[in-house]
């Protein structure tokens, strides 16, 4: 089951049941400001940035219009990851925490690359990683907190994540054929993974263009494992 639906997050999520996803792994927009030569930018090139702050069109939705719902769609036991950078850690942790979720902990990509800044140059992105109700072991407990992945080079989104990160926690929070959801799919990274993974996916994407590059990336990893 490969379910891409193309609209706002927050009306599409009220058509899933109650507890009927077995992960949510999403990357979600927030907003990143681009600050004269010091990079304020949470590491992302200023080229990535438009006049009013922003890295693509659609990042105005707030932490707390959405992870309530993701919280009332996730199973019990269930896993979620959310990606996010330096000057949004914060206010997103409080913000899952307060939607319900348990946090396990706060992962690291290291993305093997690195952005110019006067206070360290920006060379990750964290992901917290966080539960619904009951602690439950991930599949692979040999698997380090940091984890090194390229940062995708000729990306078809401005925050595109790798497949092989994806593929990593994808594996290590659910099982086969179950149902993986990416309510901020970009150009679609995580639900190619699932597909690689032989997981059900159900993907959202408000900006019709990215959904169209997210719905091609994820046919054409359907046909490949077809
Ligand atoms: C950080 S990007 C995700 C990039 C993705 N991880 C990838 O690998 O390409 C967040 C995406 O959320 C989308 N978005 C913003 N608001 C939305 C909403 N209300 N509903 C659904 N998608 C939304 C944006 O258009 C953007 O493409």
């Amino acid at each position: 089951m490969i379910d891409l639906r193309q609209g706002d997050c927050l009306e599409l999520l009220k058509d899933i049941p109650d507890g009927s996803v077995d992960l949510i792994l999403t990357d979600p927009p927030y907003k990143t400001t681009s600050r004269g030569s010091s990079g304020g930018t949470g590491g992302m090139l200023k080229s990535d940035i438009n006049k009013s702050g922003m890295v693509f069109k659609h990042n105005t939705i707030k932490f707390d219009e959405w992870l309530p719902e993701c919280f009332r769609v996730l199973r019990e036991g269930g896993h979620a990851y959310f990606m996010t950078n330096n000057k949004n850690l914060l206010p997103m942790l409080k913000a899952v925490e307060s939607a319900g979720f348990n946090i396990f902990k706060t992962l690291i990509w290291a993305k093997n690359t690195a952005i110019t800044n006067m206070y360290y140059m920006d060379s990750h992105e964290y992901i917290i990683f966080c539960r619904k109700g009951k602690a439950r072991k991930i599949n692979n407990c040999g698997t380090k907190s940091v984890m090194f992945f390229d940062n995708p080079k000729n990306k078809a989104h401005p925050t595109e994540k790798p497949v092989g990160l994806m593929t990593q926690l994808i594996e290590n929070s659910t099982n086969d054929s179950d149902v993986v959801l990416d309510l901020f799919m970009g150009s679609g990274s995580t639900g190619v993974a699932a597909v690689n993974t032989n997981r059900k996916f159900f993907g959202i994407e408000l900006d019709p263009d990215y959904f169209k590059i997210a719905q091609d990336r994820i046919n054409k990893a359907c046909e490949v494992a077809a």
